[in-house]
């Protein structure tokens, strides 16, 4: 089930009260966290925000966590996004060379760009447990979420670090 059109103006101005209360990482978990309750075909959803030549994981929300905390951009379906600075949408993970398996159910996979201006600074990342979980309905509602998320990513690069 992609996103109903009448879902995603009410999803998206939910996410502008999570940011307008929140900041930082907790923005950014708290989003993950709506996204994933809202869409049951998100089965995973994290936000990546590039530091220098590495995407580090600053807030996920799923059933399980991710062994993938740090991936270097030349690496993974999240790589591939940054690099190519584009949303990345892969049918079927069995057929990406490049994907970096996270969890044994995920089969398909959606990376949107979260821009500050024209620079590619983060990225929504989200596992689905079926072949084409993802459609152009899942593109054009992560593609309006992703700018609503540049202030927190930007926010997050000035907190302490994880690790
Ligand atoms: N599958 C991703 C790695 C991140 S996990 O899905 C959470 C990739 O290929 O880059």
């Amino acid at each position: 089930m992609p996103v109903p059109p009448r879902a995603a103006t009410p999803a998206l101005l939910q996410i502008d009260a999570i940011v307008a209360r929140l900041a930082g990482r907790a923005a950014l978990a708290e989003v993950c966290r709506f996204v994933r309750h809202s869409f049951p075909h998100y089965r995973w959803v994290g936000v990546y925000r590039r530091d220098g030549d590495v995407l580090v994981l600053d807030g996920w929300d799923g059933p399980a966590p991710t062994e993938h905390t740090r991936i270097p951009v030349d690496r993974g379906v999240c790589g591939r996004a940054v690099r190519e600075e584009r949303t990345v949408i892969v049918d079927d993970v069995r057929s990406a060379p490049e994907y970096l398996a996270c969890f044994l159910e995920t089969r398909a996979e959606i990376v949107v760009p979260i821009r500050d201006g024209t620079a590619v600074i983060g990225e929504i990342d989200i596992d689905g447990n079926e072949v084409r979980a993802f459609d152009a309905s899942d593109r054009s509602f992560l593609e309006s979420v992703a700018p609503r998320l540049t202030a927190a990513v930007r926010a997050a690069a000035a907190e302490p670090p994880l690790d």
